[in-house]
């Protein structure tokens, strides 16, 4: 495995829709590992493969060691309900602010063998996913933002 620069705003695969994937051959496993462990390394969340300079609907989230999600052309099915929450991206170093998202989804997608799967999610994961859907639609949260939160303020959320 290998870990791949991320790419920073304002480059302009950040802003693009991505392709669908239509082989899911050893060149995507090569790309889902690489991406996971460049998410890893960086600590974060989630990362889409435009974050990594492929303009492909490929993304990886894993809120939780040990729960990683690899989403290969998702769709949303469903979503319910509204969230407010702070989010971040690792194409915006030391960036954060208030998105509101809905607070359940219904996700499509395939695995890296093509298989379709869904799966529902809440909370969290659910602004994860949605978060990284949107990157491979060439959406980026900075549109979503309601408010900008300094790395002070920042803190005190992560003491609460
Ligand atoms: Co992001």
């Amino acid at each position: 495995m290998a870990i791949l620069p991320i790419v920073l705003f304002p480059e302009k695969i950040l802003k693009q829709k991505c392709d669908k994937v239509t082989s899911f051959d050893k060149k995507l496993a090569k790309l889902l590992n690489n991406m996971y462990e460049t998410m890893v390394e960086a600590d974060g969340v989630g990362l889409a493969a435009p974050q990594v300079g492929v303009k492909k609907q490929v993304a990886v989230v894993e809120i939780e060691e040990g729960s990683a999600i690899e989403l290969i052309n998702p769709e949303v099915l469903e979503m319910e309900g509204e969230q407010t929450g702070v989010e971040g991206c690792l194409s915006f170093p030391s960036l954060y602010g208030e998105v509101s998202r809905p607070y359940r989804v219904k996700v499509r997608a395939q695995d890296r063998k093509g298989s379709f799967f869904e799966i529902e999610a809440e909370d969290f994961l659910a602004r994860a996913l949605q978060h990284e859907i949107d990157h491979l639609q060439g959406v980026l949260f900075t549109s979503k933002v309601s408010r900008y939160i300094s790395e002070e303020e920042l803190e005190r959320f992560g003491e609460e």
